[in-house]
């Protein structure tokens, strides 16, 4: 949560303009700054992570199959679905759990549209290699950069990659309007169109020219969001110096994520996995058994969702997603939790 006493003074502001959603001053506000926050443009703000990427499918009108990672939140591939697009898995990478370009192109058809990668707790996928595939087949590109906050790749922040780039500002991220998401876009046009898109396809107020969602957040939510972006650079180094030190300690006892070495490290996430999925069910109960919960994220893999057609087993993703485990490192976590965690894994050697 951001300084308190700041969020009321947006709220006294809020009630004094009686201005609480449609695209009012704040959202605007929070729009421009965070523009200039990760140096892009055509940034807009949608209701959430979910909404952003189904946004993106519907505004560039696509038909066919999504080739997807098989190993993060649902939503990455829920949202294909959803917008009656077919998903279809490429494995990924076994020390860097992204898209494996590799298995990209063999996941290509003459139905393939677009290229639907996330860059997984932070860490940047092969950007460069992507873009070629794309290119080649003359696919489009919309990366999930949920996790991917406080990441630039060669100099530029992640979120001018691709031809567009979502971002969640879900609660639980280390940005966030309560519930809310980002979308920047690539192709001034279709900025234009999303504008639109999002405001249920009206392009005048008498007058809709097609069709559209609602797709907004609120002042309130875009007051939140101004708060936690002053608060960021705090956020930013407790994190950098919580992740450095579960590295340090951790290191030689399970496996840590393979980080791009292109892109600036991410601090939001600390996975790790472990030699088998017995290990980590025994390191999660230990830790349950002392109240600290580390989630198993991301589990199941998606190739596994009830929703999705079969065709191939995503081995690599499915064996990550039964051995890893996410460690606590918010702001809220005491040291004597970090100590409990470290010794606990410690442990296993
Ligand atoms: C990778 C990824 N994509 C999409 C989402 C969905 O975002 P939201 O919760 O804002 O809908 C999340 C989780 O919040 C996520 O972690």
């Amino acid at each position: 949560m951001p300084h308190k006493e700041k969020f009321k003074a947006y709220v006294d502001e809020i009630y004094e303009s009686g201005w609480l959603t449609n695209n009012g001053p704040l959202v605007q506000k929070l729009e421009k700054k965070l523009e200039e926050y990760f140096g892009v443009k055509n940034l807009l703000c949608i209701s959430s992570g979910t909404n952003a990427l189904q946004f993106a499918y519907r505004l560039l009108e696509m038909e066919g199959e999504v080739v997807t990672t098989p190993f993060s939140f649902v939503s990455t591939t829920s949202a294909i679905a959803a917008e009656r697009l077919t998903p279809v898995y490429a494995d990924i990478d076994s020390e860097s759990y992204n898209i494996d370009p590799k298995n990209i192109e063999s996941a290509i058809t003459e139905k393939t549209c677009a290229i639907a990668p996330c860059h997984v707790f932070g860490n940047a996928c092969e950007i460069e290699e992507i873009d070629q595939i794309a290119e080649k087949h003359n696919l489009k590109v919309i990366y999930d950069a949920s996790h991917a906050f406080d990441v630039k790749y060669k100099g530029k922040h992640i979120l001018n990659y691709g031809d567009m780039s979502i971002i969640s500002f879900h609660a639980t991220k280390i940005f966030h309007t309560i519930e809310g998401a980002a979308i920047v876009i690539k192709d001034d046009a279709l900025y234009e169109k999303a504008k639109i898109v999002r405001d249920y396809g009206k392009d005048g107020p008498d007058s809709v020219a097609l069709l559209g969602i609602n797709g907004k957040i609120n002042e309130l939510e875009a007051a939140m969001g101004l708060c936690m972006l002053d608060e960021e650079d705090i956020i930013h180094n407790m994190r950098k110096k919580s992740h450095e030190f579960y590295t340090q300690q951790l290191k030689d006892y399970v496996q840590l994520q393979k980080k791009n070495e292109d892109a600036t490290q991410s601090y939001t996430y600390f996975p790790v996995v472990f030699r088998s999925e017995d290990e980590m069910k025994k390191v999660r109960a230990a830790l349950l058994e002392q109240e600290i919960a580390a989630r198993q994220y991301f589990y199941p893999s998606l190739d596994t969702l009830p929703y999705v057609e079969h065709r191939k087993v995503m081995r690599i993703s499915r064996d990550i997603a039964s051995r890893i485990l996410v460690i606590p490192m918010h702001s809220g976590v005491e040291p004597k939790v970090s100590k409990i965690i470290i010794e606990t894994l410690q442990k296993l050697r």
